[in-house]
């Protein structure tokens, strides 16, 4: 069965099939409008047939046998770099992704009680945090993301791992059908700065939830006990597309203005080299690249250098 069949049964289980049928087409059609996709699919047909299999190890997901050539293997998952979230071990290679998101995994793994539950993932990348909600109990995970390459590089991880309930639809949230709701969780890590309608993003995701369902949200923000937002007049940290960093006591405000519930902060972290760096699997430009090297508290363009909060919250039941 190929991936994206997995994903139609997936959705026929959980909703209706006109549903499984409307979103799997899209996903398909997504997929094979990115140039490289026919390169990404050649390349996906000569992966070795592996014994399959999956674990997370000290927030490492090792997934498939190791297979008799690394060398040969190594080379051939360089057709999908940059790999950005991780850390990666598929059939025996290591992959040092540019992110180590077993960190960010940590912060909030605690907080979270996942038994059997169905959730969402906003903006899932290659679908890593997804395997970390199977192994905390969730019942299924449907990740969410635009971006081709993401999804291409899920398909590989599931390649090595064999089935799973850790599904990745290639959309963006709000192209999702609203049908496609009821979840118990939804997690938004890394998206909203991106958004420009930071409001409408909370209500989007707001409106996934079953009455009394859980939010995840990770976002950036500015240091400082006021009321305030920055917006960037160009790049925020090299980044073309992030449009507003709040304070904490301002995303709170969004929060409630969104029609959140029993909302909390259950952590603060400055993003450091540590958690997000240049590595071979990621030879491009990275936190390192993005900060003022006389003034590490800035970015380039002379911001506050970025500081991360992860925020609960609760529609109301
Ligand atoms: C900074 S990455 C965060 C990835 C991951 N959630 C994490 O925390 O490491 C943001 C991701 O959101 C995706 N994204 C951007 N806009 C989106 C939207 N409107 N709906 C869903 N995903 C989106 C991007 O393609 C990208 O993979």
């Amino acid at each position: 069965m190929s991936i994206s069949d997995d994903l139609h049964r997936a959705l026929a289980t959980e909703y209706e099939q006109a549903l499984a049928d409307d979103v799997t087409e899209r996903h398909r059609d997504w997929l094979s409008r990115h140039g490289d996709w026919p390169r990404w699919r050649q390349a996906r047909e000569q992966l070795p047939a592996v014994d399959t299999c999956w674990q997370l190890q000290t927030g490492r997901l090792v997934a498939g046998a190791d297979w008799i050539s690394p060398g040969p293997l190594a080379q051939l998952l360089g057709e999908w770099i940059p790999w950005r979230k991780g850390p990666l071990r598929l059939g025996g290679v290591d992959i040092d992704t540019e992110w180590r998101s077993d960190l960010k995994w940590a912060r909030l793994a605690s907080h979270v009680d996942l038994a059997g539950e169905r959730v969402l993932d906003v903006g899932a990348g290659n679908a890593y945090f997804g395997w970390c909600m199977l192994a905390s109990g969730a019942r299924c995970v449907f990740g969410c993301d635009p971006t081709q390459l993401f999804v291409a590089q899920h398909e590989v991880i599931r390649h090595f791992t064999g089935p799973a309930a850790n599904h990745l639809i290639a959309a963006r949230l709000e192209d999702l059908p609203p049908a496609l709701g009821h979840f118990d969780r939804v997690f938004s890590m890394g998206v909203l700065y991106h958004r420009r309608d930071h409001l409408a993003h909370l209500e989007d995701l707001k409106a996934r939830l079953r009455p009394g369902g859980g939010l995840v949200l990770e976002t950036l923000i500015l240091d400082g006990p006021d009321d305030r937002v920055l917006v960037p007049a160009d790049r925020y940290a090299n980044m073309r597309n992030v449009h507003t960093l709040p304070t904490l006591a301002r995303l709170q405000h969004w929060l409630e203005q969104a029609g959140w519930e029993s909302i909390q902060c259950i952590d603060r972290t400055a993003t450091s080299e540590v958690e997000q760096r240049r590595t071979e699997w990621m030879p491009f430009h990275s936190l390192s690249e993005a900060l003022d090297p006389d003034q590490p508290g800035l970015t380039r363009e002379g911001h506050p250098a970025p500081l991360r909060v992860i925020m609960l919250a609760r529609k109301p039941g």
